[in-house]
């Protein structure tokens, strides 16, 4: 099997959108996201565009996982929330930025392949759980930071509770397929949207906060 080229065109990618925090690049660099897609698209791994994962779903584009990860403003400690595992290529990103992840996807086999995708690249500091991750993981909440990979036009409130007061989250905002990807910060106030800051297109998020 033909194996890819290192990441140094997806580091270039994640540049170009404007992503500058070096331990995020190096991360970037590091992460093999061939490890991380279906076999058969492993060739195309490090091209920075969406690869097709079983049910209709997509992996996020790196470029764009890496642009909303710098909007957290990770410094190494934080207990990070993800809802949308997919195949764990972003949550191996975030295990490397973070201190833990617990990160939670609706389809079994997708969770089951990214604990074995992570368990394989030895990253160990995260839990992936199968559930509606628009009800948040209550047993490891509070999070300093919440990321979720799926848009829905306004944020699930089980998310906001979640979130530690001062912690931040980001989310693509809207329908699916046109969406703002906005940071929101948790104050005393509740959940403030703080701005939009790229638009792209993402797989809805379902759920008993989401689409039904
Ligand atoms: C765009 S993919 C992103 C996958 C992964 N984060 C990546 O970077 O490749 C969105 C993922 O969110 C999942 N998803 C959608 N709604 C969900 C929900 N309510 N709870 C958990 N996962 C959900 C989908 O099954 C899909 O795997």
């Amino acid at each position: 099997m033909m194996e890819p080229r290192p990441a140094e065109e997806l580091v270039e990618a994640a540049r170009g959108v404007g992503v500058t925090e070096p331990r995020l690049l190096d991360a970037v660099r590091v992460v093999r996201r061939c490890d991380f897609v279906p076999p058969e698209f492993r060739v195309f791994a490090d091209e920075d565009r969406p690869i097709p994962l079983p049910h209709h779903q997509v992996t996020t584009q790196p470029s764009l996982s890496a642009r909303m990860i710098e909007a957290l403003t990770l410094t190494g400690t934080e207990h990070v929330l993800e809802v949308g595992t997919g195949y764990g290529y972003q949550t191996a990103l975030l295990a490397k930025l973070a201190g833990f992840v617990t990160s939670i996807e609706r389809w079994p086999d997708l969770a089951a392949q990214a604990r074995h995708n992570l368990a394989a690249a030895g990253i160990d500091n995260v839990r992936v759980v199968v559930g509606d991750g628009t009800g948040g993981v209550p047993d490891g909440a509070p999070y300093d930071a919440v990321l979720v990979s799926a848009a829905f036009p306004t944020v699930p409130p089980p998310l906001a509770h979640q979130l530690m007061s001062g912690g931040v989250l980001v989310q693509p905002i809207g329908p699916g397929g046109a969406d703002e990807v906005t940071l929101f910060q948790r104050t005393a106030e509740g959940l403030v949207r703080v701005e939009p800051f790229l638009r792209a297109r993402f797989v809805r998020l379902y759920g008993r906060y989401g689409y039904p």
